[in-house]
């Protein structure tokens, strides 16, 4: 375990290069840390629960690199069959089995998945989903909510959340007004809004995307009757519902937040766990839709590394572990007595902390709350967050570097880590 002051002499050296090199010396714009503030640290190494950084410090890790690490980083599993699989090539650029076998445990896990079209992140995903929502429908107006994330294809830059709203950037420089005019937004959890929309722009509406739990903006839950109600919305306009489960699929649940909310959408994007920590994206739907996309239909979409043999391994092998009896209770369990121990500390502590979390997904905003969508999300205190960030750091906790982004647990983490992470906090938060 870490004990203050992190020795931070390489990461520091490593970062500054790199900063020369990359702008903002980051491959992705949160990793800088610039809304924590405090000189990121460099990693080195991963497993189970756990990173090292480059100075040798140990960290138990929240972050699980966004997502995909649920059955821990470096599953040995997993990195055994990506050894077999490495020798049989790293890239087909044709039809492979390993796609037929990925495919079918989507379609037979996601309730809403009939048919489904690998690509290569969850951006890919997103921007072909609603490329398919427009093609479909023959509209080209969609819906989405402020502080949601949907990658960041330009008609997505809109109120967006993650790291533009890490960085405070409502819009991206370099996106066409012409691109976004046709992206409409509303409140998370707002279906009068929804509705206002609908009747503004009748017969313009392709479809609702959205995150059936928010992690882009923190985390957020959706109100009773809120994802129920979009489902019939969208009925009775004859639009889609396309659930971007690229951050819960397999994680809410096995067949994700729509398995757990019993609200079929027409469409869903995955990414993250279905990649294993290979880079992978998905999206898929009703048979009906799917049949448009090329070559079956006329949509097109392509993909030079798209379902390439390393990565559906390492997403076979993620999805046949997570498969195992127990593995969402455990996830759920372990996650609850970190979210609730964070809140009675908090408490005890005199903070006022609001959060929660569902399965192995969790948040904690430093304000009362409660938080129902981004505007409320946007009164936490973010310098006491900072701070928070830095302490747990100092302690051997990694957190992601942004109040907007939700913490990830695995199957990893062990009793042992969430009592260490506890003892971490209690500190912390007496001396905010
Ligand atoms: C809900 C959601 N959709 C889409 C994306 C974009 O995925 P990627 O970063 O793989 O492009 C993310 C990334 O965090 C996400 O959380």
């Amino acid at each position: 375990m870490v004990t203050t002051p992190l020795r931070t002499t390489k990461s520091e050296e490593i970062f500054t290069a790199a900063k020369k090199l990359m702008p903002g010396g980051v491959s992705s714009p949160v990793r800088a840390f610039k809304s924590v503030g405090g000189q990121p640290i460099v990693f080195d190494r991963v497993l189970g629960s756990h990173i090292w950084d480059i100075d040798s410090n140990e960290y138990i890790d929240y972050v699980g690199t966004w997502g995909p690490a649920i059955c821990g980083h470096a599953h040995p599993e997993v990195i055994s069959a990506l050894k077999a699989a490495l020798d049989n090539g790293t890239s087909f650029g044709a039809p492979c089995v390993l796609e037929n076998v990925l495919a079918e445990m989507v379609i037979e896990a996601v309730p809403s998945i009939e048919m489904v079209r690998f690509v290569n992140s969850g951006t890919e995903a997103c921007m072909s989903v609603l490329r398919l929502m427009r093609a479909f429908t023959g509209r080209d107006k969609i819906i989405k909510f402020e502080g949601c994330y949907h990658g960041h294809a330009d008609m997505f830059l809109v109120k967006a959340g993650s790291g533009v709203a890490t960085l405070g950037l409502p819009d991206s420089p370099g996106v066409p007004k012409s691109v976004t005019g046709n992206t409409l937004t509303a409140p998370y959890n707002d279906l009068e809004a929804v509705k206002k929309l609908f009747a503004e722009n009748p017969g313009e509406i392709a479809g609702i995307i959205l995150e059936p739990i928010v992690g882009n903006s923190g985390f957020i839950v959706p109100d009773a009757g809120f994802l129920e109600g979009l489902r019939l919305l969208t009925q009775e306009n004859d639009a889609l519902l396309v659930f971007d489960e690229v951050m819960t699929g397999f994680r809410i649940a096995y067949g994700g937040a729509q398995e757990r909310f019993e609200v079929t959408p027409d469409l869903t994007t995955l990414g993250k766990i279905i990649g294993g920590g290979l880079p992978v994206g998905a999206y898929g739907g009703r048979r009906d839709i799917m049949a448009m996309v090329a070559p079956a239909g006329p949509m097109y979409q392509a993909g030079t590394l798209s379902g390439n043999p390393l990565a559906m391994t390492a997403g076979i092998k993620t999805l046949e572990l997570l498969q195992k009896p127990g593995t969402y209770e455990y996830l759920d369990n372990i996650t609850k007595r970190l979210s609730d121990g964070l809140l009675q500390i908090a408490q005890e502590t005199g903070h006022e902390v609001c959060g929660g979390q569902v399965s192995g997904m969790f948040g904690l905003f430093f304000t009362s709350g409660p938080v129902h969508n981004y505007e409320d999300a946007k009164k936490s205190d973010l310098t006491k967050f900072s701070r928070f960030h830095r302490g747990m750091l100092e302690h051997g906790i990694y957190l992601a570097p942004s109040q907007f982004e939700a913490g990830f647990t695995s199957i990893a983490h062990t009793d042992a880590d969430i009592d260490k992470t506890l003892a971490a906090a209690k500190e912390v938060m007496s001396n905010l």
